[in-house]
């Protein structure tokens, strides 16, 4: 399906979006008491209300119809059956592989993909074990203390991410990441930590990414700048990839590389070996309990009939909004400081795999794909971009995600978070009517026209839609489920808007200008013309260029 504009159902969505514009959701809300109980379910550990949306019966059946047409059930069959849908690189993407819970065969080309997953996965406990258990010594004989991951996109964000969410009862090691190729964010890391008791674990999938190499090597460096011995390395460094033959030319003994395999996305990758700092963050079993609720979603979204499946759900809400409203961006508010970097992963899950502007079959595409995804965790975010949510002109779908219980209950920190949680998407759905507005200056004392001036702006529009995401605790299963959550949401999205959501071509001309532009600031001549601007700007770097 490419031309959308012209499916039943995509016209039939146009003529119910002009129907339903008007309607607000308090409408929605007063004429349909059981709206909460038809509009929410339960997957696993995740409870979502998606009521505060501006849908009916009607929205449902009809985006259900152009999933229908897209044949989302097919694709669905088609993913987990590990076919090529990668086709641009032709590679499967089965990620699901990494965390099913039983043996299953996951066949590709006829050979069954789980025994090697088992395999990495058995290395990474044994290694991780070690080195948690102090068994694992650096090279002076002293235990490891702190551990290095060196990667970027989605060998950094990922685990990143998850260490920081579970990591709140500190387990034995420190473990940094280092991405930016700014010296500071690897000089800044190394300045506390001792070359003899650090460990690095080197993420690349290509093993050929300029910034990660380019840390790698610094930290080499910086570790033999003290340890002197290149046999040292062994001790100290691992690799995580793909490319064996990259690892081995780096420098890395290869029986100290974790493997991972082609049909693994770079950022659906924190489950592979790339999740080798999380394992060494919070021990093996609990990224185990990470893999088995992702492997819980994966079920639910490959089993679920599409009406009841979360996924499916939230990714038709999405291209409702995407489409037919023309939002362009939508907001994921974390109530859970431990998930201050969740929006970050999820921002390249999505933005890397939607955006696109072709379709799978190379044309370009008549519809909206993808959107900005962005955030933070509230309540910060409540003082700082929610006022644009509530009285900006522009829509912005937002999920809210928060945890019953705290991890760090501290008085009562959690209710207050919790009744902020609840309020804003309330807040956000009812708006304020001018005549609530005015009652309320009234009570304030204000009257005539010092009143009339000030009531357009105490009044809010309302109306905005979002999903509320509930779980008991933010623990490894819940975070997991949570993570293979949004992975499926944007697989959908991109079925529903037919583009791959595999590849990621439009990251490559920026690294192909990089390479050359590296070699033009030491001297070398224009390989290619460049337009006045980027010649003027290199003139001025060559002219000012310090310590480079
Ligand atoms: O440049 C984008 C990208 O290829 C991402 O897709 C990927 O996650 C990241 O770079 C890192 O790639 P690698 O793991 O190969 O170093």
């Amino acid at each position: 399906m490419t031309e959308h504009s012209r499916t039943p159902a995509w016209n039939a969505l146009e003529q119910h979006q002009r129907e339903l514009s008007s309607l607000h959701l308090r409408d929605l809300f007063a004429r349909d008491p059981g709206r909460f109980e038809r509009f929410s379910l339960h997957a696993g550990p995740l409870f979502l209300d998606y009521s505060k949306n501006r849908i009916t019966d009607e929205t449902l059946a009809l985006l259900l119809a152009l999933a229908q047409e897209a044949r989302l059930p097919e694709w669905i069959d088609r993913l987990f059956r590990g076919e090529r849908v990668n086709d641009t690189e032709h590679r499967a993407a089965l990620h699901m592989a990494l965390r099913q819970q039983g043996d299953t065969p996951v066949l590709l080309d006829g050979k069954d993909v789980i025994p090697g997953v088992r395999q990495v996965l058995s290395h990474m406990r044994r290694f991780s074990e070690s080195v948690r258990s102090g068994e694992w010594r650096g090279y002076t004989g002293q235990p490891i203390t702190d551990v290095v991951n060196i990667g970027i996109g989605g060998s950094d964000l990922g685990p990143a991410m998850v260490v920081s969410a579970l990591d709140a009862d500190c387990g034995p090691l420190r473990v940094h990441f280092v991405s930016n190729v700014d010296g500071a964010d690897l000089a800044g890391t190394l300045r506390a930590l001792d070359p003899a008791q650090t460990l690095f674990v080197v993420a690349s999938k290509t093993f050929t990414t300029q910034e990660t190499l380019l840390n790698a090597r610094s930290a080499r460096d910086w570790f033999l700048a003290q340890a002197r011995d290149p046999k040292h390395v062994a001790r100290h460094f691992v690799a995580v990839s793909t490319q064996r033959d990259e690892v081995v030319r780096f420098g890395i003994d290869p029986s100290n590389m974790f493997e991972f395999w082609d049909w693994v996305g770079g950022r659906y990758s924190l489950w592979s070996a790339i999740g080798l700092p999380i394992a060494l963050a919070i021990g093996m079993d609990r990224f185990d309990a990470l893999l088995a609720g992702a492997g819980e979603m994966d079920e639910h979204f490959r089993r679920s009939p599409l009406p009841q499946n979360m996924p499916v759900l939230l990714g038709l809400i999405g291209v409702w909004y995407a489409n037919f409203f023309g939002a362009q961006t939508h907001a994921i508010l974390p109530y859970d400081q431990g998930m201050h970097r969740f929006v970050s992963h999820i921002q390249q899950v999505v933005m890397e795999s939607s955006g696109k502007s072709v379709t799978r079959d190379g044309r370009p595409v008549d519809h909206a794909t993808g959107t900005v995804v962005w955030g933070g965790p509230g309540t910060n975010g409540q003082h700082a971009y929610f006022q644009l949510l509530h009285q900006g002109t522009v829509l912005v779908p937002a999920d809210f995600l928060a945890p019953m219980e705290s991890r760090t209950p501290l008085g009562e920190h959690h209710r207050v978070l919790l009744s902020n949680f609840l309020a804003q998407p309330e807040a956000l759905m009812r708006g304020k009517t001018a005549a609530e507005a005015r009652a309320e200056l009234e009570r304030a004392g204000l009257s005539g026209e010092a009143l009339e001036r000030l009531l357009p702006h105490r009044c809010f529009p309302g109306n905005r839609p979002s999903n509320s995401l509930l779980f008991q605790k933010l623990d490894p299963r819940t975070l997991g489920a949570l993570i293979a959550l949004y992975e499926h949401k944007t697989f959908v999205q991109s079925v529903l808007w037919d583009i791959n959501a595999f590849d990621q071509w439009g990251v490559e001309l920026g690294k192909q200008l990089a390479r050359d532009l590296l070699a033009e600031l030491s001297g070398a001549p224009e390989r290619a013309p460049h337009d006045a601007s980027t010649r003027g700007l290199l003139d001025y770097v060559r002219r000012h260029l310090q310590n480079g």
